[in-house]
């Protein structure tokens, strides 16, 4: 089969289309005809060599797919090949044919195309898990978004929406600032232009944000802490802008009963993978199906333009998602 090949760590441009072996299925996993799969921050660094994949997994790029089954193993009860899939992968989307865990694939509602589908799983599996298991937000709260507009932002925005929060976010440009309000979010904050500390509290009669999810880390950091209510949760997902904190007195932790967690998805052990799948589903799904919440797609490209497509998301130039559409 034909997949994006990494030729030599680096930049962009040692991506390659080339052949290699076809992956069988184990006695739970599902073969998929890969139709699109989407791009995550995460492939950039494993391109680069500096995230390489868990220990048993595919060496090839891609951390989401949809698809078509072609063939099942024999304990993949209740699926059959021809039926559209999706699902969250530790690896291998970036292919003509990947394998997926029977109990972490979905199928796909109707009304979704394979390219929107496929832009699902990384982003709002890690937004549901970070707002519901890691914040356990409540209806009413408040809740900030950092890169609001980014693939997971855009995915955390509708998923707050939902249950009903406040939502508050910032972007890197006023075009960014508009899709968040659009999806939902009450208010935006331009971070290049301004700091978001004073008309969030302004915004908030003074409480400040109960639950934030970050994936800036140092510049938002006394920010972030200025700007966090009593009992408020602070979820890292990521470190963009940098993880060193110079100077932090652990007083201001105690004086707001603060929360701060970090988290990871990739390298989370099978079994919490399905779980979190399972979780998503039952709240996610029906709103999919029906269309009331639904991935921001960016840009398409062909996978043969893997290079351009990765160039993109280097340039920050996405609103949501970066998605490849794969073919023969
Ligand atoms: N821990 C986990 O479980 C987990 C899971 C998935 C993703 N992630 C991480 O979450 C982050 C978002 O992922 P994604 O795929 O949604 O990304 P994405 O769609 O590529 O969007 C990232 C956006 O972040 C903003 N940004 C980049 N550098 C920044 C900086 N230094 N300061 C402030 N904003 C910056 C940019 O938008 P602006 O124009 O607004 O600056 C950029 O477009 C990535 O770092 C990714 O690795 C973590």
């Amino acid at each position: 089969m034909k997949a994006v090949l990494i030729s030599k760590p680096g930049s962009a441009e040692n991506l390659v289309l080339g052949d290699i072996i076809r992956p069988v299925p184990g006695p739970n996993e599902l073969l998929v005809k890969v139709k699109a799969t989407a791009l995550n921050r995460a492939d950039i660094l494993q391109r680069e060599g500096k995230y390489p994949p868990p220990p048993g997994t595919s060496e090839l790029l891609g951390l989401e797919m949809s698809g078509i089954i072609e063939e099942t193993g024999q304990n993949c009860k209740g699926w059959s090949t021809g039926q559209s899939v999706f699902g969250l992968l530790s690896g291998g989307g970036y292919a003509q044919y990947a394998t997926i865990d029977y109990r972490m694939a979905l199928p796909k509602p109707e009304i979704l195309s394979h390219e929107e589908a496929a832009a699902i799983p990384e982003s709002f599996l890690t937004a549901f898990q970070a707002l519901v298991w890691l914040a356990r937000i409540q209806p009413d709260e408040s809740v900030l978004i950092h890169a609001g507009a980014s693939g997971v932002g855009t995915s955390a925005i509708q998923l707050a929406r939902e249950m009903g929060a406040h939502i508050f976010v910032t972007a890197g440009s006023d075009e960014k600032i508009k899709k968040c309000l659009e999806l939902g979010a009450e208010f935006g904050t331009n971070y290049k232009n301004r700091s978001f500390f004073e008309p969030l509290m302004e915004a908030t009669g003074e409480k400040g944000i109960d639950v934030i999810i970050d994936f800036v880390g140092e510049p938002f950091w006394d920010q972030n802490i200025e700007a966090l209510a009593t009992d408020g949760r602070i979820v890292i997902l990521a470190t963009m802008g940098g993880s060193e904190i110079p100077r932090f007195s652990l007083r201001q932790l105690i004086r707001k009963r603060a929360t701060i967690t970090g988290s990871t998805l990739r390298n989370r052990p099978l079994y919490y993978k399905i779980d979190l799948t399972r979780s998503f589903t039952e709240f996610a799904y029906p709103l999919l199906k029906s269309g009331r919440i639904r991935p921001v797609i960016g840009r398409i490209f062909s996978w043969e333009d893997v290079v351009q497509a990765h160039r993109y998301m280097e340039q920050n130039l996405n609103i949501g998602k970066i998605v490849l559409r794969v073919t023969d």
